[in-house]
């Protein structure tokens, strides 16, 4: 096989962005996290890139493979060609080669949209404690699947134009927040916070966050639904 990989480092003054090609066998049931360690281990140990779960599950994985948002520890070398390009998601603050920091937006987002219970002004445990309907919970379970991985982000055109834009991930953390009964905040206080072009009327339905999301959630239906439902607000 071989990679292409985008290598740049911020932090060096004199670092300019190229393409850097590696060559390596391809072993059987080979993931592209396995084949990066290899690359660092035989060809360059300053080569950056994020890992921690290698499951699918803490979202840190994501990158550009061969030009589409996706992550990492889940791509076998096998689905793709003899040829690999990888470079970093955009959208994100690049920290080096394919590391960015999806953390950074996906908190300024989250203290955005408050994305926490809201309402009790004291701790009612019987209330926080209370039984769900299983097909509420269910529904709420699948909306709180997310791995905040921006793989969405990095697909939408709209998130690469509006800096500001709360993406995919963001209107379905609102989704989800809609449904939970313990949050006492009304489609009114949800317009204050997506009724604008930043939020669900900026989506311009490219259908790109939903094509790559790791975890196929149905983010399309949500933001559709949240969209009819801000309009019967406003
Ligand atoms: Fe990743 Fe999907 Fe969550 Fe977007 S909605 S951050 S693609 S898991
Ligand atoms: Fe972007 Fe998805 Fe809307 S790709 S424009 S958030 S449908
Ligand atoms: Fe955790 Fe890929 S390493 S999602």
């Amino acid at each position: 096989m071989t990679f292409h990989i985008l290598r740049h480092n911020p932090q060096e003054p004199q670092s300019r962005p190229q393409m850097v090609t590696y060559e390596m066998d391809e072993a059987p049931g080979m993931t592209l996290f396995i084949a990066l360690n290899a690359i660092r281990d035989e060809y360059d140990p300053s080569l950056q890139f994020d890992f921690v779960c290698r499951a699918g599950i803490c979202g840190s994985c994501g990158m550009l493979i061969d030009g589409r948002p996706g992550l990492a520890c889940r791509t076998l070398t096998q689905t793709l060609g003899e040829e690999i390009t990888l470079a970093p998601l955009p959208a994100f603050k690049l920290i080096g080669d394919l590391s960015v920091d999806t953390g950074q937006w996906m908190r300024g987002m989250s203290e955005r949209l408050e994305t926490w219970v809201h309402g009790q002004e004291e701790i009612d445990l019987d209330r926080l404690e209370a039984p769900m309907e299983p097909t509420l919970a269910e529904e709420i379970y699948e909306l709180d699947r997310c791995i905040e991985c921006g793989c969405c982000v990095a697909a939408c055109g709209t998130a690469l134009m509006r800096e500001d834009f709360i993406g995919a991930v963001g209107l379905n953390k609102i989704a989800r927040f809609r449904l939970d009964p313990r949050d006492d905040r009304t489609d009114a206080d949800y317009f204050e916070l997506i009724g604008d072009d930043d939020g669900v009327f900026g989506c311009m339905t490219l259908l790109g966050c939903q094509d790559v999301c790791p975890k196929d959630l149905t983010l399309q239906t949500q933001i559709a639904f949240l969209r009819r439902r801000m309009i019967a607000t406003g």
